[in-house]
């Protein structure tokens, strides 16, 4: 079976609509065919100031949602990346290798440092897309299942996977982007000329998978839209219909045209109306099995546990081939 890899960050609580429909919902299907290790990031977290009290409650939160959404321990490796310390190690190895000039390339640390102001952006954050390379690396994975906004840190990863490999002879596999065409950039329903995320929509904008269903029918159907009036996918047109569509497409398994079709000559609102049902229907049972999940901590960490210590038997024999090869006296 050929190895997936994947993680998300603890840090915002609740998962976006956007995590799911961009990464989190091809995780549940790849757990069918690959072997596969999906992670959260809690190393990644505090890259930005952390609450130590809401990283620990969130970090379970995430793993809760994830198991939610579908993941199923018995197929997946599910796991914290702080409980699998090669992550740091390899990450460390790998900051080695990265050109300080590379390094500074990386659009989403320039857009954070933007935001959390340059003498405040942490050096962790600079090496961020590092220790993803690591994350990536140490699994050997094939695929790295991931929105559109992780690209280039996937780029990264061939990239210093390629010069390990020239230098220190053949020790990782090279991974590729595992990228879905329609859903790679979920929109802002406020302004959907920006992607989804926690820090930069307005709140009428991000659907919440934890929000009282009510809130989040509410904001799908103030979602907006534009002046004409026919339902139509035409993304550079009409990106609030097209962003709507998709979301009603993927969430239903009705392909756009039917939903266009469907629409003829009825206007915005009845297409709202019923995508906020949808998406009422898709939260509500998502929300109370993530209830349930949190609601039995000591279970929840079992299966982390296990997933920890299935994790580190394979970044452990990654790392020490790496120790080996880079020239590191073993430890007798
Ligand atoms: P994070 O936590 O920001 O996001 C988790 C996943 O959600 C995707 N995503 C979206 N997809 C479509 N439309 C959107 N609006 C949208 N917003 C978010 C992201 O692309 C991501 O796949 N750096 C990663 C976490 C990470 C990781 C890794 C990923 C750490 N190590 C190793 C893969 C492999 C991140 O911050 O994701």
């Amino acid at each position: 079976r050929p190895r997936v890899l994947s993680g998300i960050q603890p840090t915002a609580g609740s998962f976006h609509l956007g995590n799911y429909l961009g990464a989190v919902r091809q995780w549940v299907a790849l757990q069918e065919t690959h072997d596969a290790f999906y992670m959260v990031v809690d190393l990644h977290a505090i890259t930005v100031p952390q609450d130590p009290k809401e990283l620990r409650a969130n970090t379970r939160l995430a793993a809760a949602q994830l198991l939610a959404a579908g993941l199923d321990p018995d197929r997946c490796t599910l796991f914290v990346q702080s409980h699998v310390p090669e992550h740091a190690q390899l990450g460390w190895v790998m900051n080695c290798l990265t050109g300080f000039g590379e390094a500074s390339r990386m659009t989403q640390f320039k857009d954070k440092a933007a935001r959390h102001g340059a003498d405040r952006a942490s050096v962790g954050l600079f090496t961020y897309p590092i220790l993803q390379v690591a994350d990536i690396l140490l699994y050997q994975a094939h695929e790295v299942p991931v929105g559109e906004d992780q690209r280039q840190h996937i780029e990264l990863t061939r990239d210093l996977a390629e010069r390990f490999n020239g230098r220190f002879g053949q020790t990782f596999t090279v991974p590729n982007p595992y990228i879905l065409k329609e859903t790679a950039k979920i929109y802002d329903l406020q302004d959907p000329g920006v992607k989804m995320s926690k820090s930069a929509s307005t709140p009428k904008g991000l659907i919440n998978l934890l929000d009282d269903p009510r809130t989040t029918a509410k904001k799908v159907r103030s979602a907006v839209t534009d002046t004409d009036t026919v339902v139509r996918f035409d993304p550079e047109h009409k990106p609030g219909v097209s962003n709507l569509l998709t979301i009603y497409s993927t969430l239903t398994g009705t392909s756009v045209a039917e939903l266009e079709q469907r629409y003829e000559g009825k206007g915005y609102g009845a297409l709202k109306t019923d995508l906020a049902e949808v998406m009422v229907e898709f939260v509500t049972p998502f929300r109370e099995r993530t209830e349930q999940y949190l609601g039995d901590p000591e279970t929840l960490d079992a299966v982390l546990a296990k997933g920890a210590e299935k994790a580190r038997s394979v970044a452990g024999e990654t790392l020490a081939r790496v120790y080996d090869r880079i020239g590191f006296l073993p430890a007798k």
